[in-house]
């Protein structure tokens, strides 16, 4: 599928492969399945500063002369869609350790699969804010768009949220771009397609059950 401005598929380098390719093995070790989806993660989250804004900023240098950088130009906020976008907030505290953490609770109904929001709990300011939004499953896009739609009742702009997805469907970013054109999705495959239950297709089995050891199953959604 073509991916379109603000949808970023990282590089799909062998490495990469390799990694998706052990944490896709239904076989696959909680340890296994833990260590290889952090290091995506990592990539992940290191390639989404990139789409967030930067200023001009200069430094001198130890030899004396200066140095014509930049740094962030805008407050930031993470925000996983919890549960499994508590799987990425180990390695947001790598990279960013003094970051706010907003947290929205949304389960998708078992059977109907539709989004509920559960909790929410949000830093007051998060509408002056950049959001890094942690949602690593993107199948129908309810969850995603819903924790958007909290977003916006928090009075944050679409365009200011860069959603860190692990895997999306083309369902699903197709959802994205045509109910919130202006979030940019950074995301590290793009599956064949959804199935009749809205199973990602070749997919990864439930990413939440099998991140935190919530089930012993491999391939449930
Ligand atoms: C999973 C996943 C996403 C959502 C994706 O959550 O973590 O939030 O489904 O599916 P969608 O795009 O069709 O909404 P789930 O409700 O299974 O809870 P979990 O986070 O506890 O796994």
């Amino acid at each position: 599928m073509t991916t379109g401005h603000r949808v970023h598929l990282l590089p799909q380098t062998d490495q990469l492969r390799a990694m998706h390719t052990v944490i896709r093995d239904r076989a696959c070790t909680r340890q296994d399945f833990v260590f290889y989806s952090r290091r995506v993660i990592r990539l992940l989250l290191e390639e989404s500063l990139n789409h967030l804004p930067f200023q001009k900023k200069e430094v001198t240098t130890p030899v004396g002369e200066t140095y014509h950088g930049l740094e962030f130009a805008s407050k930031l906020c993470a925000v996983p869609v919890i549960r499994a976008g508590e799987s990425m907030e180990a390695e947001l505290r790598d990279v960013l350790p003094g970051v706010r953490v907003g947290k929205i609770l949304i389960q998708r109904d078992r059977r109907t699969k539709l989004p509920h929001l559960y909790y929410k709990h949000l830093p007051d300011d998060i509408a002056d804010r950049h959001v890094l939004l942690l949602e690593p499953m993107l199948a129908t896009a309810g969850s995603a768009l819903a924790a958007v739609d909290v977003l916006g009742e928090a009075g944050v702009e679409p365009r200011n949220i860069v959603m860190v997805n692990f895997l999306a469907s083309p369902e699903g970013i197709h959802r994205v771009q045509a109910q919130a054109p202006d979030v940019t999705i950074v995301t590290s495959a793009i599956e064949d397609h959804l199935n009749q239950h809205k199973f990602m297709i070749p997919g990864i089995g439930d990413f939440g059950d099998r991140f935190f050891g919530t089930t012993d199953a491999g391939a449930t959604s």
